[in-house]
């Protein structure tokens, strides 16, 4: 994302958080659009809290003992589906997760999760209000297929990475070619709120999106969904590199996303708030920025060792890992 331009422009400021969480899980699991379904209908990437389960509600901040991000008073969940690469032979292998440049080193995978202002050269004008206990929302839609569609969902995007500090060109669907660095996906979430309801049936509806292409501003938020929120964003790094040399002979793109998608199109992914007691409040309420944000300034954060750690018991036991004739839930 904007990271590498956006340091200047920073005066007096507002905080934007930009940190790392490793995987919790990655199981067919998915609270927010298939609650209790044991399993879910395809592959998952969470990380985040421990609290996390197939039909989690309340104040998950009061209900973590742990957590795989840097700030420890974080027990949100944030996930996606995960990539697969089919062989010309016509079977599936996972492919691996890497951790994100500038964050400490040693991450198990993971994502890194950003939560940041509307508009950076205009820091410090807007309130930025925190999500609510039991907030949640969904970005993008499996079930989109058409090019245009994706290319109107601004904030989804892929990265063809010449190496991990690779931004762009950002693409709305999967490369067409071999990427010598991996491929990074990249899900900004809508960072307007109606004022009303956690969630929404179709679990977007709540929220409305005013960002733009990347490296541009945010527009106001409109008067049906006037309250301005953190702008959430993740970027996950898959380490595409060994397959690059399995790359099918009549030139088609190999990768796809575990709920059967070889385009792209349908790119999406998941939020359940979880900060604990009003810390994301005060965050964004300060100055800080990254990594200053830590060691109590205000937040509360850990090193890689502990967010290691941290993990939930696979309740759907499935094989994930060998080469498969289907992905899991059956997705070809
Ligand atoms: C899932 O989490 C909820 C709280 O959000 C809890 O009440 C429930 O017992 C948990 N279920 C399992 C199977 O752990
Ligand atoms: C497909 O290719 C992979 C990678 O070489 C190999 O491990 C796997 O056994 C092959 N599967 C079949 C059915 O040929």
């Amino acid at each position: 994302m904007k990271w590498l331009a956006f340091s200047a422009l920073l005066g007096s400021s507002q905080a934007a958080l930009r940190f790392g969480c490793s995987t919790l899980t990655i199981q067919r699991l998915d609270p927010l659009v298939e609650p209790g379904a044991l399993p879910s209908a395809h592959l998952h990437q969470i990380v985040g809290g421990n609290a996390f389960n197939a039909s989690m509600s309340g104040d998950v901040g009061e209900q973590g003992t742990c957590t795989t991000c840097t700030f420890s008073e974080d027990f949100s969940n944030y996930w996606t589906a995960v990539m697969f690469f089919k062989h010309p032979n016509g079977t599936y292998k996972r492919v691996p997760i890497m951790q994100n440049t500038a964050l400490p080193n040693g991450i198990n995978g993971g994502m890194t999760v950003y939560y940041t202002q509307q508009d950076f050269n205009s820091n410090g004008n807007k309130k930025i209000t925190s999500f609510k206990p039991g907030f949640r929302m969904v970005v993008g839609n499996p079930t989109i297929n058409t090019l245009d569609k994706a290319k109107s969902n601004v904030g989804l995007r892929f990265v063809c990475l010449e190496n991990k500090g690779t931004r762009f060109p950002e693409l709305p669907d999967f490369p067409t070619k071999p990427c010598k660095g991996g491929i990074m996906t990249v899900h900004h979430f809508p960072a307007c709120w109606d004022g009303k309801n956690l969630d929404s049936p179709d679990h977007q509806s709540h929220m409305y999106n005013t960002g733009k292409e990347a490296f541009q501003n945010a527009g106001p938020c409109p008067a049906s969904h006037p309250v301005r929120m953190p702008q959430v964003a993740y970027e996950t790094l898959w380490d595409t590199t060994a397959f690059n040399n399995m790359w099918p002979k009549d030139g088609s793109q190999p990768f796809t996303l575990s709920y059967g998608d070889a385009k792209g199109y349908g790119t999406h992914a998941d939020y359940l708030f979880g900060w604990k007691g009003d810390s994301l409040q005060r965050a964004m309420d300060s100055s800080c920025m990254f990594q200053a944000c830590e060691n109590g300034r205000p937040l509360k954060s850990q090193a890689v060792a502990a967010m290691n750690k941290c993990g939930i018991p696979q309740i759907v036991r499935e094989d994930i890992d060998s080469w498969m004739v289907k992905m899991p839930g059956g997705a070809m």
